[in-house]
């Protein structure tokens, strides 16, 4: 389920949403020392991402934008190339809101919170 940020900015999750977060990001954690190239390792370890729930993308930016002037932008889902182009052409990245679900671990169609926090913002 996607989700709209409040006024204030703030995203409201799941427990289970917050736990599929962790069990991403445990497995992934596994994986990553001796795979992942420095530039990939150092953006991780910036962004500090935590470790039990999925972070808040106004925490997310604080750092992107300190250290490459971009920013995350909201999105439902899959947006179109359109609006795709015009959020990067302004130094926004868009992040999918939702989270798979634990039958989705595995594999997934469309790109999710995990997949664009993780798998993109640290580099
Ligand atoms: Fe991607």
């Amino acid at each position: 389920m996607s989700h709209q940020p409040d006024s204030h900015g703030h995203i409201h999750y799941s427990d289970d949403e917050n736990g599929m977060w962790q069990a991403l990001l445990e497995r992934q954690a596994e994986q990553i020392p001796n795979r992942a190239c420095p530039a990939y390792l150092d953006g991780l370890k910036k962004l500090n991402l935590p470790a039990t729930r999925i972070p808040q993308l106004h925490d997310i930016d604080e750092v992107l934008q300190a250290t490459t002037g971009w920013q995350t932008a909201a999105v439902p889902a899959l947006i179109s190339f359109g609006k795709f182009f015009k959020l990067l052409a302004n130094k926004s990245f868009p992040v999918a809101t939702f989270i798979r679900r634990f039958d989705d671990m595995d594999y997934i169609e469309e790109p999710d919170i995990f997949h664009e926090i993780v798998g993109h913002c640290p580099l």
